[in-house]
């Protein structure tokens, strides 16, 4: 990002982890009453995003629907419940021990996909969400969220499967729980699939050498 794209809100230096939570809440502050993009006029509520500010582990997905954009909270609907199930079931955790946001913090009208401009106009608070929160590991649900972190147009379904060097860990994309909504068993045990490999991710970057790096992941995770 560049520095003429930075939020007021993070021209602070972020230091300790309670820094970066009341700078993480002052960009939600700041968000809340955004107007970069045309999403603005029919929002009820900006969706920033929840969860465990210091988390390791953090889920992107597209932008909010309509329960999300009622209740101000990320994945609150169906896709949400399939999200908890698939976090729980895989990953042992539960969704305020991760921190969840999305590509587009208001809801797109009718749930249309967000446009480009739209995706672009909200990136600077994933960005500082990415750089507040530092996850080791961040899986990108969907198309949205994955071609924007990887910067490539091409579709989930080729780039899921494997882990990616991110930051300074790992990025594994997955499909959209909504997909595996409407495609079924095969698409669920794709998903399962990508989040034991995020808990691969995140247990080797867990440096055990002393060197402060991520641990190269097998050659069967990528
Ligand atoms: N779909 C998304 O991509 N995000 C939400 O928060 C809810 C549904």
């Amino acid at each position: 990002m560049t520095e003429g794209n930075r939020l007021k809100s993070l021209s602070e230096d972020a230091g300790g982890p309670a820094d970066r939570a009341a700078a993480l809440r002052r960009v939600a502050q700041e968000a809340s009453t955004c107007t970069r993009c045309r999403l603005a006029t029919g929002r009820t509520n900006v969706v920033f995003g929840a969860g465990d500010p210091q988390a390791a582990l953090m889920f992107v997905g597209e932008g909010p629907g309509e329960q999300e954009d009622l209740q101000g909270l990320p994945f609150v609907g169906r896709s949400g419940q399939l999200l908890n199930r698939l976090m729980l079931e895989e990953l042992g955790i539960k969704r305020e021990d991760c921190y969840i946001a999305n590509a587009v913090k208001c809801r797109p009208p009718g749930n249309r996909d967000p446009e480009a401009d739209e995706v672009a106009a909200c990136r600077p608070y994933l960005e500082a969400q990415l750089e507040l929160i530092n996850p080791k590991v961040v899986v990108t649900l969907g198309n949205f969220a994955t071609r924007a972190l990887l910067g490539t147009e091409q579709p989930i379904s080729r780039l899921r499967g494997r882990a990616y060097r991110f930051r300074e860990g790992y990025l594994v994309p997955t499909f959209h729980p909504s997909a595996a909504l409407r495609g079924g068993p095969v698409v669920v045990a794709q998903m399962r699939a990508d989040f034991v490999r995020a808990k691969q991710a995140l247990q080797a970057s867990a440096p055990v050498d002393g060197t402060g790096e991520p641990q190269p992941l097998t050659m069967r995770l990528l």
